[in-house]
């Protein structure tokens, strides 16, 4: 509409100048060279409410308002399977992690990737329109958890709108990628990030943030479309002094939140936590924001809120607030008093089931969050209609008290070296889920890593850049025996679930020894499309879980794909590369990323013959680059260091997932001044590697580095690397 407007207006000024005679015909001359953007991306919430009416296009991240992300577009199918080819590649222009899901409107993709630039190709062919950078600063990177990653833009009325990494909110013209509008929706001087895709509906778009794992006070903000001026608040946790932010979620922290938490402790520093960095959905029907609120900030309650034993509302929480005004409508509490990371961002999913009285239609709220129960709600009032493990889980004793609350483990609240599961890593992650309304199946991502959270150790002496409250080395040895890594390894697993919401129960699993695969499709075809950590695109019968199809995308995938039709033509479009926070944290135990392959789209149609490209070579040699050097006692505290400081990128005992330079194989680890360059004067800062100078003693860097060579000997050792000249 706005552009329809804009041309209106300028045919009217022509003709105004035509009355004028000569004027005209100069104005009518330079009018020529006056670039009228094409009209495109001409969605609004009225278009998106009807997507159904659409299935060729995919308009909003999840593929409509109740995000379900089921396509009724049924060209490919198992008939046509085995003639589904590539049809063409595209490839980032930065490298990392790839999480996002495109969106297709009249014929234009639209899609984000690492460090949030923003890319618009033609669907059809991948021939690219513009790409948009907003120039994210290479220091910013170390405020992100799990890689400088974005997982989509939303698109409407002529604009594409971006959560950018450092904190901003952008609007930008469809047509050309220019920008429209920046807004900047945090304090950049803490440590926020935006990782999550906007949502647009009526007049406003919505966005969240990250940081918990660093401290940080989450809220949503809603702005207007057109202007970018803030139209409402809300904050997921009190502030401080338990005082009004002049917000829309003023009312109901004085009168449900506020009591839940004490008056010290580090949420009082710290923020708490809270943020909502992935799901937030638009309800139609009740005309309502769903917001999917994060962990606590630091995780360790005693340490985050010592003075109370509350459930520090609204952590871990599905929240409804109303569309127009932001205002409190009912909040469910997945994880009271959260202490094991277990957000309540995963994806929200609106449908209408068999639940309601006499087995009529209810409209309901799922959601698979990490904490391993499957919740349905009714989407109007909140009540619970469900709460199912969907997986193993040990923090709970699987039954609930009279308030509701679930019961928890005793060793899960002493955390004196339990290993819990799920861990941080969450029974699900952002990684998309899927319901097919035919087989009436929600089909989950599922993950099985269980985690130490330690406690008994002091943590006041850790230098963790993470602010958990937890010993970040719990469990870490510096030596151990050779089959260890391998035996760690395969403590961890997933599935690809099929989970009936109506009987609470699993239907079929898949199972991967790998977790942290990758989102999921559904399609009316009876098929499910999912890419994975071996670097397959695969399709499982929806009904069985029978494999029916793969082909390699070169790198894993972690995305989840998207489907759309142009010309009578089905596409598939997947992203795939290194990345997610899978590949990032641990090599042996999430699954190494398949070399450093760079981020791609890679769409696929029935007849598509394009060849994929071949798989990068590997350039760092598995073997260490120098002697080994220094004493136990350095080696440990290098330990504690990388893994209070480094880990997070560079891999769990130091054995990296292969998106982030593994420093045992670096020449940069084998030379003190190189390594001091990097590490104090920060020469890579620009690529996301900071410098530790302002936060580390040389003694502690200088540790780190004798602890790396050490573990790329004890490879060596344990016969899982080559020593140098050896093969
Ligand atoms: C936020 C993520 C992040 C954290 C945390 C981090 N690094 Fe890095 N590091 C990187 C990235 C990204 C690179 C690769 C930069 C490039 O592209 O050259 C890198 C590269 C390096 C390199 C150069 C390796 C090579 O062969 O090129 C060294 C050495 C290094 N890091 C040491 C450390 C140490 C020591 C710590 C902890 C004190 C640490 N890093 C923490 C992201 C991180």
């Amino acid at each position: 509409m706005v552009h329809l407007f804009r041309i209106i207006t300028i045919l009217s000024f022509m003709l105004a100048l035509v009355a004028c005679g000569q004027e005209a015909d100069r104005a009518a001359s330079s009018e020529v060279t006056l670039q009228t953007p094409a009209v495109v991306a001409q969605v609004d919430t009225d278009r998106i409410k009807n997507a159904a009416a659409e299935p060729e296009m995919w308009m909003t991240y999840g593929g409509g308002y109740d995000e379900q992300r089921h396509s009724t577009l049924g060209q490919i199918n198992r008939d046509t399977l085995p003639e589904l080819g590539v049809g063409w590649v595209y490839e980032m222009a930065k490298p990392r992690g790839a999480e996002a899901t495109p969106i297709v409107v009249d014929g234009v993709m639209y899609v984000s990737s690492a460090w949030s630039v923003v890319y618009a190709l033609d669907a059809k062919t991948g021939e690219e329109k513009w790409v948009y950078d907003p120039e994210v600063s290479g220091k910013d990177a170390a405020k992100g958890c799990c890689d400088v990653v974005n997982r989509g833009v939303a698109v409407h009325n002529g604009r594409v709108f971006v959560g950018v990494f450092d904190g901003r909110l952008e609007a930008l013209d469809a047509a050309s990628g220019e920008v429209v509008w920046s807004v900047v929706t945090v304090d950049q001087s803490k440590p926020y990030t935006i990782t999550g895709a906007p949502r647009v509906f009526k007049d406003k778009v919505i966005i969240g943030n990250a940081g918990a794992e660093l401290g940080v006070r989450g809220y949503v903000s809603a702005y207007n479309v057109n202007s970018g001026a803030l139209a409402w608040r809300f904050y997921t946790v009190p502030n401080p002094e338990k005082k009004p932010d002049g917000a829309a979620s003023d009312d109901i922290l004085a009168a449900l939140a506020n009591d839940t938490w004490g008056d010290a402790g580090a949420w009082v520093t710290d923020g708490g936590g809270g943020t909502a960095w992935d799901s937030i959905v638009y309800d139609t029907v009740n005309d309502q924001i769903l917001i999917g609120v994060g962990n606590g900030s630091p995780w360790n309650p005693d340490i985050r809120d010592p003075d109370s034993d509350g459930d520090n509302l609204f952590l871990s929480s599905i929240l409804a607030v109303d569309a127009d005004t932001g205002r409190y409508r009912w909040h469910y509490q997945t994880t009271p008093r959260d202490r094991w990371d277990y957000t309540a961002t995963q994806q929200i999913m609106l449908a209408d089931l068999p639940l309601g009285d006499g087995g009529g239609s209810r409209r309901v709220v799922m959601q698979a969050p990490k904490n391993g129960f499957f919740y349905v709600l009714d989407a109007a009032s909140g009540e619970l209609v469900s709460a199912t493990p969907f997986t193993n889980q040990n923090w709970t004793t699987g039954e609930f008290d009279e308030s509701g609350r679930p019961v928890l483990m005793e060793e899960a609240v002493d955390l004196a070296l339990y290993a819990v599961v799920p861990g941080p890593t969450g029974a699900h992650n952002w990684h998309p889920m899927a319901f097919n309304p035919d087989t009436g199946l929600v089909y989950i991502p599922v993950n099985e890593i269980p985690f130490f959270y330690d406690k008994t150790r002091n943590v006041a002496d850790s230098k963790s850049i993470w602010n958990i409250g937890y010993d970040a080395a719990a469990g870490w040895p510096v030596e151990y025996p050779a089959g260890t890594l391998a035996a760690v390894s395969g403590l961890d697993g997933g599935t690809l679930l099929a989970w009936d919401p109506v009987k609470a129960e699993p239907r079929w699993a898949v199972p991967f020894p790998l977790p942290l695969n990758g989102g999921v499709l559904s399609t009316t075809a009876g098929l499910v499309f999912q890419g994975n950590k071996f670097g397959d695109f695969v399709a499982y019968d929806a009904e069985t879980g029978e494999r029916l199809w793969s082909h390699s995308l070169v790198g894993n995938a972690a995305a989840a794909p998207m489907t759309y039709e142009i010309d009578g033509e089905q596409y598939l479009s997947v992203l795939s590369g290194w990345g997610s926070v899978s590949s990032l944290i641990a090599g042996f135990t999430y699954g190494e990323a398949k070399g450093k392959e760079p981020a791609r789209v890679i769409t696929f149609k029935v007849g598509g013959n394009e060849t994929m490209p071949a798989p990068l070579a590997k350039v760092v040699s598995a073997t260490p680059k120098s002697p080994i050097f220094g004493e136990p006692e350095q080696h440990q505290l290098g330990m504690q260091r990388f893994a209070e400081n480094c880990h997070f990128c560079h891999g769990a005992f130091a054995v990296s997932g292969g998106v982030i330079p593994d420093l045992r194989w670096s020449a940069i680890s084998a030379n003190d001044e190189a390594w001091d360059q990097v590490v104090r004067e920060g020469v890579l800062e620009k690529q996301g590697m900071v410098s530790f100078a302002g936060h580390l003693t040389k003694e502690d860097t200088d540790a780190i580095r004798a602890y790396v060579i050490q573990q790329a000997w004890l490879a060596v050792a344990n016969g899982n690397a080559s020593a140098p000249g050896e093969n």
